[in-house]
């Protein structure tokens, strides 16, 4: 069993954006800037932007953070999101989600500039990638393909089952795994599929991302099959002093043994999500995909 060492391939990747940012700024280039909108206080989202402008140091970008109280209006937010819009030094910028229950977030996601928004939610940047042309590609399906890549996992011809059909994984991630050069056959099964676990139980390869702690089980896999754990459940633990722990939606113990290879929660998928954030942000500085 190989366990996918997420957090040192990161490592590697982002020690390499660097190296390229630090040529582009020797050269007179201008330093990449990634720009992020948090609103509220949600402990995980938080956590996430924390690490997202940290990234942003490691990697040798310009950050900047912009936050608002739980009460700020659509409207107010809107403007924001057009002030970043017109802003020429900010390459690219997110809007971390969830947002409070008012605001619509899909406005908010379509406000967005297609060529700043790195984090690839707009519908020009989904639609695009469906297509398989270039375009901002969602961190998180970036990042795994990145890991599966990395790790000479072989995909084509493969029978690929992704758990889940979120906008930012699932459905992506389904586009990404049957796009030409990658060229698995793919299922995606959900909450009412009635034969997930015969289902996974044929798959070279499987990736949870339903959210639900340590759901995939040991009886629900084949020998020798891949595992990518993208879930990242709180879960609480007396013994941690933040009281809580990360858990995937993988029974990790017990599927291990089984899998030709593993990620681990934490430090598989999730550091490569902000990673694969900061290769969108580099390529938007670069103006690889839009003029
Ligand atoms: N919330 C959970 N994941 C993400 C992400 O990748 N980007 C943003 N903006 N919000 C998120």
């Amino acid at each position: 069993m190989t366990l996918i060492d997420g957090k040192a391939t990161a490592a590697t990747i982002k020690a390499e954006i660097k190296e390229e940012v630090e040529r582009m700024v020797a050269a007179g280039g201008k330093r990449p800037h990634l720009a992020a909108i948090l609103v509220g206080h949600d402990g995980g989202s938080e956590t996430y932007v924390n690490n997202k402008v940290r990234a942003c140091d490691e990697c040798g970008f310009r950050s900047t953070l912009l936050r608002f109280e739980e009460d700020i209006t659509e409207e107010e937010l809107l403007s924001c999101v057009d002030r970043l819009n017109q802003d020429a030094d900010i390459d690219g910028f997110i809007v971390q989600l969830p947002l409070p229950r008012h605001i619509a977030e899909q406005r908010v996601i379509e406000a967005i500039d297609y060529r700043k928004d790195v984090d690839g939610f707009h519908p020009i940047n989904v639609g695009r990638m469906a297509i398989g042309l270039p375009a901002f590609v969602s961190a998180t399906p970036k990042g795994i393909l990145e890991l599966l890549r990395r790790y000479d996992v072989k995909t084509s011809g493969s029978k690929c089952v992704i758990l889940g059909r979120s906008n930012i994984v699932g459905k992506p991630m389904s586009q990404l795994m049957m796009q030409k050069g990658v060229d698995a056959t793919v299922t995606v099964c959900h909450s009412r599929s009635r034969t997930l676990k015969e289902e996974c139980l044929q798959a070279d390869i499987i990736i949870a991302a339903i959210g639900q702690p340590a759901f995939l089980k040991a009886e629900m896999v084949k020998t020798g099959a891949v595992i990518i754990d993208v879930g990242t459940t709180r879960v609480p633990d007396a013994s941690r002093k933040s009281g809580f722990r990360l858990q995937g939606d993988v029974d990790f113990e017990a599927v291990a043994p089984l899998a030709s290879h593993i990620t681990p929660v934490p430090g598989g998928v999730g550091p490569m999500t902000i990673c694969m954030l900061m290769l969108n942000t580099l390529s938007a500085a670069k103006h690889e995909y839009y003029e």
